[in-house]
């Protein structure tokens, strides 16, 4: 096998989607200290402190010149090499998450048991399963008290459209009582004992069921009733059911004390998929072992430093090998880029990275040349299908302190929208000026703002709209021009010109397709 093959297969790229405060921090931290990248708990720098407060956040990227939402952690484990994509901690929420999510192969959902299947989650879920992402399910918080375990595999049935669980291990007890886990397919029982408030590896016993029985008592009858439950209930694993994103495995544990996170850790790097191919605007599909090197950017960081004014353009390896210094092609322009100082991102600190294989995530200093959904090629100049927009979900307009400032501001915005920061939506009667500015999070509004003022030295007002929904608007021309007849819906272009309606409740949209049967209304932008 070449070695870009066994590079290839090696590399398990994954994020984690959660709730707020579900456990996504901890988690994180303990799949480093299993993956032996930290060897005690805590060091991993905690952002509790910026989670609320966005300027304690700017603060924090100023003084550590790269976002601390943005890294990519990297370990080894059973011989895989795993990437962690970090989304973003923060109680707020941006297309960034969104986006970072097109660059991973597989995603883990993680649940507090005691909550269930909340808000975020479903969001996240939902821009998974438009990518046929593998979903793997991770129960948290079980040495607390929660939901029944076999109801809430119903409720992740009944929530998440129908996605398939089936429990790869099951509890044995909750609360003070949680014990261990035990293999639904071999019923091998995990104990787990305290380690040091999960500061260190725990220390995991795997008996057999019969001793479990001995030791724990009655307890284990219970399990082993609903052990055959299941069994009856259910179909088996079927790994392609897992690939194709229609069937999660599901984990139990707590993250916080180390349960059942080593059982999760071995059965990600073993049964998560390595890097897909990708398909170009061409419709021809790349596989990861094919020789040319070829990434796409999925994210673009500006230093929020303003003494450097560094842009880092985050890449995904699709194929072939990365060198550093090596001559790529921007697939948009054709335009020649050299590549010579690629980072790695661990646990927020950079290092200057030699090579990278499919899978892998560099980041590279973007001396303003590159986009979200950018191509980059070792040889000739390829498009891959670019990076879908959501539909935002708030929408305001900005008023100049200094109408003088008109020409910047114009600049600024065009530049910050291509970087992803923002969407911007214009309305046909002011073309260019005074646009909508769509975003997915309130948080992303205060970065432009400071944004425009520290690198456009642009003062300007954020005036909030009540739109909440934004709709592409395809399907029978007739509805267009039907709702373009009327006065109460607001036509606005997007950055490509396609046309967008707006609204402030789902009433008036549901209203014009009744009215309106060939039309089709998108919430993601169509490619
Ligand atoms: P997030 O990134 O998803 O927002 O969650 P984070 O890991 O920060 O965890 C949120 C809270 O839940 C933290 O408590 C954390 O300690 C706790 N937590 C995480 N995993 C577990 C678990 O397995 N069991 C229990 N019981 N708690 C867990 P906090 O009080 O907000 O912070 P701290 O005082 O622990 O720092």
């Amino acid at each position: 096998m070449s070695e870009l093959t066994t590079q290839a297969e090696r590399r398990r790229t994954f994020a984690i989607i959660s709730h707020p405060d579900a456990g996504k921090t901890t988690l994180t931290e303990k799949l480093l200290l299993y993956g032996g990248a930290i060897h005690l708990a805590g060091s991993v720098k905690s952002r509790k402190a910026s989670r609320h407060a966005v300027s304690d956040w700017m603060e924090m990227e100023k003084t550590r010149g790269i976002s601390i939402t943005s890294s990519v952690l990297q370990f080894e484990h059973l011989g895989r090499a795993v990437n962690l994509l970090d989304t973003p901690g923060h109680a707020d929420f941006s297309e960034d998450t969104y986006r970072t999510l097109s660059a991973v192969d597989s995603a883990v959902m993680l649940i507090d048991h005691a909550k269930g299947v909340e808000g975020r989650t479903l969001k996240l879920f939902e821009v998974c399963r438009l990518r046929g992402l593998p979903i793997l399910t991770f129960m948290n918080k079980l040495d607390r008290e929660g939901l029944d375990p076999l109801g809430l595999m119903d409720e992740i049935g009944e929530k998440l459209g129908g996605l398939r669980c089936f429990p790869i291990n099951w509890p044995i007890g909750m609360g003070r009582d949680f014990k261990g886990v035990v293999d639904v397919r071999t019923r091998e029982v995990f104990l787990f004992s305290n380690s040091k408030h999960g500061q260190e590896r725990g220390v995991e016993e795997r008996i057999s069921f019969e001793e479990a029985r001995e030791r724990l008592g009655s307890l284990m009858d219970d399990i082993e009733e609903e052990l055959d439950l299941l069994e009856m209930a259910g179909d088996g694993w079927d790994q392609q059911a897992f690939l194709d994103g229609k069937l999660s495995p599901v984990f139990w544990g707590s993250a916080m004390t180390n349960f059942g996170v080593a059982p999760f850790l071995d059965f990600l790097v073993e049964s998560a998929p390595g890097p897909a191919p990708r398909e170009t605007r061409e419709d021809e599909t790349i596989t990861p072992d094919s020789p040319q090197f070829t990434g796409f950017i999925f994210k673009i960081q500006a230093n929020m430093n303003p003494r450097h004014r560094d842009r880092i353009a985050f890449m995904r390896v699709v194929s072939g090998q990365f060198e550093r210094g090596m001559d790529v092609k921007i697939g948009r322009s054709a335009e020649a880029l050299r590549l010579s100082k690629p980072h790695s991102f661990m646990a927020q600190e950079r290092s200057i990275v030699e090579e990278a294989w499919p899978g892998d995530i560099v980041g590279l200093y973007d001396p303003g040349k590159l986009r979200i959904g950018d191509t980059l090629s070792g040889g000739e100049a390829i498009q891959y299908k670019g990076i879908p927009r959501f539909a935002p979900e708030h929408f305001a307009r900005l008023r100049l302190k200094d109408p003088l400032r008109r020409k910047q501001l114009a600049s600024g915005l065009d530049q910050l929208s291509k970087e992803g920061a923002i969407q911007l939506f214009f309305r046909p009667e002011f073309g260019q000026q005074d646009p909508y500015l769509g975003a997915v999070g309130m948080l992303q509004y205060e970065v432009l703002i400071e944004r425009l003022k520290n690198e456009y030295r642009v003062e300007a007002i954020l005036e909030m709209t009540n739109f909440r929904l934004a709709r592409w608007i395809g399907g029978d021309e007739k509805g267009l021009e039907w709702m373009k007849s009327r006065r109460d819906y607001p036509i606005v272009h997007d950055r490509t010109g396609q046309p967008v309606v707006l609204a402030e409740s789902p009433w008036p949209l549901q209203y014009a397709l009744r009215e309106n049967p060939g039309m089709e209304l998108f919430d993601v932008e169509p490619l």
